[in-house]
């Protein structure tokens, strides 16, 4: 088995980057990442002017992050350090980096390439702080800050895109437009954490930006529509946290993959679990390289005009009736088609519409959707 990955001309040992994050603030802590196991990693993001940053600025919330960290609080000078301690470490380093103007971003950008990065992350999408309505407010905005930048250095740029978009399709074409030699995404999802009812204040003191195990369902649909919008290489990101998730990331047409928050909770060490989980899994499934299945799961997405009208109904699977729980199937059937009597649950085919939902609510798994 084979997980070398090529991305935008780098040569890397697997598919797992670490994202731009606390992780890779400093040089100690990307070689760290890239001791455990990362393929490459993308620095916490740089900029010109820095601002201190607020605390507490994260926070852990049903198995999800939540932060209101903005970027880097490192001088260039100071991170010229950190790039030149990881590069003679032999890290793969794509240097994240955020500009308020076309101007500043090539200022930024050619420092950066100066310090020796093998490539560059545009992050313009944090949602706190200044986000997409404070640095770049529309797609044409984009384009003229990925061409700035992609024609002021000669190393491959990547532009890291966000959910918090209303057309993240649109945003990728100008991005590619732009010269753009890979996309990547997404960055932390716009939310609040919750309310303390004792106090009646808001969990953190602003908007903050969500990660982990809740965004990812958001970053495979960003994924499959970047990739479908422009075909250039993406680096999907958001919620990996076991091997499968690679390998859908991979199925749903990503190159390489970016975690971030399952690093800070599990630690940098978690790295290698994931590359062992997606080694076993790929052993089990016969797959030899992640070159096989990349992509193959965006064949079975349609276009809702073309999914075919199937007349599908439940079926209780083995038997025709079931009583291992307390009717989870019942409860969620607004059709009133699961009828249960003394001795157990069974479905009225008649009144069935086929929607699916028991289906996926038995905890059994007894109920399949079948022709009527
Ligand atoms: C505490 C924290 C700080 C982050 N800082 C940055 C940053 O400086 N630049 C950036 O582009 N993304 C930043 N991110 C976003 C991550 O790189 C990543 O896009 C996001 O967390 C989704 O991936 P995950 O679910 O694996 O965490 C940060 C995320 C967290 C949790
Ligand atoms: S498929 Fe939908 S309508 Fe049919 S039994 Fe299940 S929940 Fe009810
Ligand atoms: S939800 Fe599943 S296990 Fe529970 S009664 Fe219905 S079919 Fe049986």
């Amino acid at each position: 088995m084979d997980l070398r990955t090529k991305f935008i001309g780098l040569n890397l040992n697997n598919p797992l980057i670490v994202s731009a994050g606390p992780l890779t603030g400093t040089g100690e802590g990307m070689v760290k990442a890239m001791e455990q196991g990362a393929g490459a990693v993308v620095t916490k993001t740089i900029v010109n002017e820095i601002r201190p940053n607020v605390k507490p600025r994260v926070m852990y919330k049903e198995k999800g992050l939540y932060n209101i960290e903005l970027y880097s609080d490192y001088s260039l000078e100071k991170w010229e350090q950190e790039i030149t301690y990881a590069k003679d470490r032999g890290a793969v380093v794509i240097g994240s980096i955020l500009g308020h103007s076309a101007s500043e971003i090539t200022y930024i950008g050619k420092k950066v390439e100066s310090y020796g990065v093998d490539a560059i992350e545009m992050s313009l999408f944090s949602p706190h702080g200044e986000g997409i309505d404070g640095i770049v407010d529309s797609p044409e905005g984009l384009y003229v800050f990925t061409k700035a930048l992609t024609e002021s250095v000669n190393i491959p740029v990547i532009v890291k895109l966000s959910a918090n978009v209303l057309n993240i399709g649109k945003l990728a074409r100008e991005a590619k437009r732009g010269g753009a030699a890979a996309l990547s995404g997404i960055d932390t999802v716009r939310a609040i954490p919750g309310v303390d009812l004792y106090t009646r204040k808001a969990l953190l003191p602003t908007y903050g930006g969500y990660s982990g195990e809740g965004i990812r369902p958001i970053a495979f649909a960003a994924l499959a529509s970047m990739v479908q919008a422009t075909n250039l290489p993406v680096s999907g990101v958001g919620g990996v946290s076991k091997g499968e998730h690679v390998l859908e990331f991979s199925m749903l047409g990503a190159v390489t993959v970016q975690l971030c928050s399952s690093l800070m909770i599990h630690g940098y060490s978690h790295l290698k679990t994931i590359l062992k989980e997606l080694e076993d899994l790929m052993k089990n499934l016969n797959i030899e390289s992640l070159d096989e299945v990349r992509g193959k799961a965006l064949e079975s997405l349609l276009s809702f005009e073309e999914i075919p009208k199937e007349p599908l109904v439940a079926f209780i699977k083995e038997k025709e009736d079931c009583n291992h729980c307390m009717g989870h199937c019942k409860s969620a059937c607004l059709n009133r088609a699961i009828i249960h009597n003394d001795l157990s649950y069974t479905v009225n085919t008649e009144k069935c519409a086929g929607c699916g939902l028991c289906a996926s609510v038995c905890p059994e798994h007894r109920i399949s959707l079948n022709y009527g």
